[in-house]
């Protein structure tokens, strides 16, 4: 991995990608056949897979609103997959307040995409990287280039945790320890419990998933002061249109919240 880039050499283009899938179930462009057969395989196995997608890309988008409304003009979106649909710099953008953005994902697939998709987009990079080692990820030139780590930096972790196994506090404090007090972590993860008459669902396909409780997905906010109203299923998380959001819950129980960097004891 460096700054020139991914290695597409070691890319097979005959298997899907995750993040071409995300963004085809988002209703994006930038999938191939083989990742809409592959979402079609992954909505048979997990029904309620699209909503919930679409509502943490939703809650992330929400997020992202409420952060340059408190001042916060630059993102580090781990795990990002495709910055299509929704994107953090679409937000901003269409908010009038264009941020400082980084993609980071460890799809050289994704990466090379995300960094076609961005070229023209001032202060925006898409940097291959892999998010277990925050080290690494802040050292990174492109990283370093647009992100000042003395300013508040909202970092996204929108349904990428289901991806590593613990133990993960290690990484959560690595970010956390880099990031200056003002500064927001906004997460949403998919839980093991509250699902509609079932026990949690994951996916044949697309293992390993990790469907941690709800108790084990709210501590992960254990080091920041949570924005109300706290960590709440993901479609209930500041809705844009209240009533018709709650009603239409997914029946893939997402939790999500937002929480802001303590200052220095
Ligand atoms: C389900 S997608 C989520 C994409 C997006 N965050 C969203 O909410 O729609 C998970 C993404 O995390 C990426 N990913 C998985 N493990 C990672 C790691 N260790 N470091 C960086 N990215 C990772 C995958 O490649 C994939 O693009």
């Amino acid at each position: 991995m460096d700054s020139d880039g991914p290695d597409l050499a070691r890319v097979d283009l005959g298997a899907p990608g995750l993040a071409r899938v995300v963004d085809h179930l988002l209703g994006g462009a930038h999938s191939f056949a083989v990742d809409r057969e592959a979402a079609d395989v992954l909505e048979s196995e997990v029904p309620g897979i699209r909503r919930a997608v679409h509502q943490t890309r939703s809650f992330q988008g929400r997020a992202v609103r409420y952060l340059l409304d408190q001042g916060v003009r630059q993102f580090l979106d781990l795990g990002a997959g495709l910055p299509g649909v929704g994107s953090v710099h679409e937000v901003a953008a269409a908010s009038g307040r264009p941020a400082r953005v980084v993609y980071v994902d460890i799809d050289p697939m994704a990466v090379a995409h995300a960094r076609h998709m961005v070229r023209l987009v001032p202060n925006t990079a898409a940097v291959l990287s892999d998010l277990r080692s925050p080290a690494l990820v802040f050292e990174h030139e492109e990283v370093r280039a647009v992100i000042d780590p003395d300013q508040p930096l909202g970092v996204l972790l929108t349904d990428v945790l289901p991806a590593l196994p613990e133990p993960i506090g290690d990484v959560l404090d690595g970010y956390l320890d880099r990031m200056v007090a003002g500064s927001y972590l906004a997460l949403a993860h998919p839980t093991s419990e509250g699902w509609p008459g079932a026990e949690g669902r994951t996916s044949e396909t697309w293992a390993p998933v990790v469907l941690r409780t709800v108790a084990a997905v709210h501590a992960l906010w254990d080091r920041v002061d949570l924005v109300p109203p706290g960590v709440v299923p993901v479609g209930d998380w500041r809705p844009d249109h209240p009533v018709e959001e709650v009603r239409q819950e997914s029946t893939v129980p997402v939790l999500a919240g937002l929480g802001r960097v303590r200052p220095e004891a």
